[in-house]
């Protein structure tokens, strides 16, 4: 089969790693990819955005099957467009990828299927919004209705900083047109675990439980990024909690989108805060999280390729996955300054002897290969050291050992990715 995988991160170079290693495999292609994903794939400079030129592309190769890595296209259509030119993608519908698309339609759907969310209200008006965030009871999250790369939430512990929270979203518009509306929600406390589940639309299959640490540095200080680490599986979820939040926060949007005619079919993600009351749903995502993937997907025994084919076709035959009882965790490691303004184009060195290590995988974000066939940075999140364990604590020593010898100007990551999963663990 000949595959092509969409977009340019670290989960996308998770996912072509896991693709590459299938049997029913024949050529692997990526678009755009980056100077990791081109040891495992042929990359083509098509950008994910493009996704006239993705079609043209995919149409030319006879492409068997297309994998959607981030939300952008997803929600611009990508799949509609496929799917009526005959081409198998995986992913959901324009319609459907609207969970992740509109924060405002993923909460009325909450609503509507009795899926447990944090009270909230919609704003268009910046006046209004103004004014229930003066009445209201602090501290609220205050966040822009549409895509805004994970920059899109403002936790505001004063009515003060709500409001200058809507001025930037609503009058700046910083986040553009995602920002012409505002969620504004009841701010909760908890640990905050990935919930991902694959689906053609009916039929579910879980994947491993997963946590991000989505804060800058470490003990959760510092701005909110993309994601700086992960590890799975889960110890605040036993196996009969996870299946409970599964039944919570995934089956009911499933059964309840295909009611409303417009069934999910792909990878859903559920970002679920587990509060003293019981787990909470934050948000939804239209596709594998970033770095989640970076986390779960080294402990999956079985073939990855086969599944998401079966959602593209529309029907999952697949019943279960089998994965390696055994612990992964992926540090991030970020250029300085992210997530704010940070240069790019530093060598990066140490890579060969950590990427040699048995159990150690580098997976590549923001890479690019420079004339002399360096790596050097080209984004954010430049790549994450993750590293597979007998126990999640041996996943942890190996990473960290490993991404000690990785050095690039300005390079930073946080020392303490599953730090308090350990110490539930102990
Ligand atoms: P979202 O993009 O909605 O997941 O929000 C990004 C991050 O903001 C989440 O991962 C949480 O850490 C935080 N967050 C979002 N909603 C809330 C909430 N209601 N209470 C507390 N933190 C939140
Ligand atoms: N790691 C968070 C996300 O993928 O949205």
């Amino acid at each position: 089969m000949k595959v092509l995988i969409i977009g340019s991160g670290g989960r996308e170079h998770a996912l072509a790693w896991k693709i590459a290693q299938s049997p029913l495999l024949s050529k692997l292609y990526a678009a755009p990819g980056n100077a990791g994903i081109a040891q495992v794939a042929e990359c083509r400079p098509i950008a994910a955005s493009d996704i006239q030129g993705l079609l043209d592309f995919a149409k030319a190769q006879a492409i068997d099957l297309t994998i959607v890595g981030p939300e952008a296209p997803l929600v611009d259509g990508i799949v509609d467009l496929f799917r009526k030119e005959g081409l198998p993608i995986f992913g959901p519908s324009k319609a459907a990828a609207m969970l992740e698309g509109s924060k405002a339609f993923a909460k009325e759907l909450m609503t509507k299927f009795n899926i447990p969310t944090a009270d909230y209200e919609v704003f268009a008006h910046i006046n209004e919004a103004k004014h229930y965030c003066v009445e209201t009871e602090m501290p609220v999250v205050i966040k822009a209705d549409g895509l805004a790369q994970g920059k899109g939430v403002s936790i505001c512990e004063t009515s003060q900083e709500a409001v200058a929270a809507l001025d930037r979203i609503m009058t700046e518009g910083v986040f553009g047109a995602a920002g012409s509306r505002v969620v504004v929600e009841k701010k909760l406390e908890g640990e905050e675990v990935s919930i991902l589940a694959l689906s053609d639309g009916e039929r579910i299959i879980p994947l491993a439980s997963s946590q991000d640490h989505k804060r800058a540095y470490d003990h959760d200080r510092g701005p909110n990024t993309g994601g700086m680490g992960a590890y799975s599986p889960c110890p605040f979820l036993s196996e009969e909690k996870f299946s409970q939040i599964v039944d919570l926060v995934i089956r009911p949007m499933i059964a309840g989108m295909a009611r409303e005619g417009t069934p999910y079919q792909g990878l859903l993600y559920a970002g679920v805060m587990l509060t003293k009351n019981g787990p909470v749903v934050l948000e939804y995502n239209c596709r594998f999280g970033d770095p989640e993937a970076q986390a779960v997907l080294p402990r999956l025994k079985s073939d990855l390729l086969p599944v998401l084919l079966q959602i593209a076709k529309g029907r999952l035959d697949t019943e279960t996955l089998e994965w390696h009882d055994k612990g992964c965790l992926a540090v991030v490691m970020a250029s300085g300054g992210y997530p704010g303004h940070y240069d790019k184009g530093f060598v990066i060195d140490g890579l060969s002897a950590a990427a040699r290590k048995p159990d150690v995988f580098i997976f590549h974000a923001g890479t690019a290969m420079n004339e002399k066939s360096h790596f050097v940075t080209a984004g954010g999140r430049v790549l994450a050291v993750t590293a597979l364990g007998d126990t999640l604590r041996a996943a942890y020593e190996k990473a960290y050992t490993e991404i000690a010898h990785v050095r690039f100007q300005g390079g930073f990551y946080r020392r303490d990715i599953g730090r308090r999963a350990l110490e539930v663990l102990r």
